[in-house]
């Protein structure tokens, strides 16, 4: 995909918390299904969002066409190729400054005077700012596909109502107009014009995904979110499908935020993928690098779970310990980190991480080398202060000897196959009384996503630095660079 082309739908920072509803508390905390998630999508471009179930893929379509209010962040879409450019512009150098650790007075400055402009530009032309009457302007052009496009509609509606539906609200095309527009529709996608007066239930599930394109096509959308739509289909039709999705978009040259958690399919229908992950956005590249040199971890493992054709390429199966953690509680710094074959001491590790396996070391029947260990009532977790405190049943009158002790154990426990989260405790001392050994572990550090190298964005510690393009990129980047001059 040329960047020459112009960018139709900029994402930044978008959340979605979800409240969850609680009798016994006054505020049950919240499920953050989308939890800060930024990309651009140009003109003529499918964007391919892949992850497991629940990592957010259908609340992110959702929230960018807003069937659902975001939380947080902005959604700007089909702006003046100026004012898109100004705001990806303003946004990114934002974001620059904001990564800074200790910014200067000057760059204190430039922030407040960035938000300032930008507010200016979010209210007025932010999708998730907007009133619904204005929205209605941009709804026209943006549609969604869903997996069942009958689930939501009435059974019994006839085909012609069904497609001629948003040409209704969203247009101001005369009864005529439709109609017209419809029989033209139900052509384009290989059925006819009978077929307009028939129930939805008297169609297959590839004939009812059809009805579904015409009747997202007919309003003259620039983009379409396509959740799961073949995900339902026999795999012969949905070929079908996708490749009628294809000859439509190239026809009238649509952009699609293509969702699916099949790997294949978003192999064959996107430009670039995005990965998600827990609600954010793991990694973000071209379809044909991110298939061969995929960058994060989690990315190396969601598709290593695909067979490749080519023998010499056959890499292990990366299996992924620990159920995925829930949105409602996210683990602290990097969200993969329970979970990471990779993972650095830094990665997030905190008590809720590391006090079962202290727990575990302690026990003498379970670890000899604890005997000498004194008994233990309690272990107390402090989350916020990154601590936890192990309480002993007595004072002890020799401390050293029991730190000594424990800290033979953790150094034992670190060195193993697992133990990189014993890495990330920093002190272990007596607290006054003499019973409670406070335990702190470092502060997680937490990975944004940041562009490794021309188009290569990835959210992981280990690419914390760019990567050295290889000469052959660097060439290939300066003849790109001239030719869209
Ligand atoms: N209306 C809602 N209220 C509360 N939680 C929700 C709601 N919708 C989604 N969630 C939660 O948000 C998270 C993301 O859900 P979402 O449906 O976006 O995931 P997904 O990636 O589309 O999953 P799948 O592959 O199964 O379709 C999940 O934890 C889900 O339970
Ligand atoms: S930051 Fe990277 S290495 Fe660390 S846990 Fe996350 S994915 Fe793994
Ligand atoms: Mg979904």
């Amino acid at each position: 995909m040329s960047e020459s082309k112009k960018v139709l739908l900029y994402v930044s920072h978008l959340k979605k918390y979800f409240p969850i509803s609680s009798n016994l508390l006054k505020s049950g905390g919240s499920v953050r299904a989308l939890d800060d998630v930024s990309f651009a999508l140009r003109e003529g471009e499918t964007l391919g969002v892949v992850g497991e179930t629940g990592c957010g893929k259908t609340t992110l379509g959702r929230t960018v066409l807003r069937l659902i209010d975001a939380t947080a962040g902005d959604v700007y879409f089909n702006l003046p190729e100026d004012l898109m450019n100004k705001v990806i512009e303003k946004e990114g150098e934002l974001d620059r400054l904001h990564e800074i650790e200790n910014p200067s007075a000057e760059e204190i400055k430039e922030m407040e005077t960035l938000e300032a402009d930008l507010d200016e530009i979010r209210n007025e032309n932010s999708l998730t700012r907007m009133s619904s009457r204005k929205m209605k302007d941009f709804r026209k052009f943006m549609q969604p596909i869903f997996q069942d496009p009958f689930s939501s509609l009435d059974p019994r509606k006839l085909v012609k109502d069904v497609i001629a539906e948003p040409m209704k609200l969203l247009t101001e095309m005369s009864s005529d107009e439709i109609f017209e527009k419809e029989k033209e529709l139900i052509e384009e996608i290989g059925l006819s014009e009978d077929h307009l007066y028939r129930f939805p239930h008297e169609f297959s599930g590839g004939q009812r995904q059809r009805i579904g394109i015409a009747r997202a096509i007919g309003i003259g959308p620039k983009l379409l979110v396509l959740d799961e739509p073949t995900s339902a289909l026999d795999v012969s039709v949905q070929a079908q499908i996708l490749n009628m999705l294809k000859e439509i978009q190239n026809e009238l040259g649509l952009s699609y935020l293509f969702i699916s958690h099949h790997l294949n399919v978003i192999r064959l229908m996107a430009d670039r993928v995005a990965v998600m992950y827990l609600g954010r956005v793991a990694e973000l590249t071209d379809t044909d690098r991110l298939f061969t040199e995929m960058l994060h971890p989690y990315t190396k493992a969601l598709l290593s779970a695909i067979p490749s054709i080519d023998p010499g390429k056959r890499k292990g199966r990366i299996i992924l310990e620990g159920e995925i953690p829930s949105p409602a509680n996210p683990p602290k710094g990097c969200y993969f980190h329970p979970r990471c074959p990779e993972a650095m001491k830094n990665c997030g590790w905190s008590p809720r991480d590391i006090a079962g396996p202290i727990r575990s070391m302690l026990e003498p029947y379970r670890n000899p080398e604890a005997k000498d260990f004194p008994a233990i009532t309690e272990i107390v977790t402090d989350e916020e202060a990154n601590s936890l405190d192990i309480v002993l049943s007595a004072p002890v009158p020799n401390r050293e000897p029991v730190l000594a002790l424990f800290n033979e154990l953790v150094e034992k426990e670190a060195s193993s196959g697992a133990g990189i989260m014993f890495k990330s405790i920093e002190s272990v001392k007596f607290l006054e009384d003499g019973t409670t050994i406070r335990v702190v572990q470092m502060e997680p550090d937490v990975p944004t996503l940041k562009e490794v190298r021309k188009g290569h964005f990835v959210s992981c510690l280990l690419y914390d630095k760019p990567i050295e393009e290889t000469k052959e990129e660097v060439m290939e980047n300066a003849s790109t660079a001239t030719s869209t001059d």
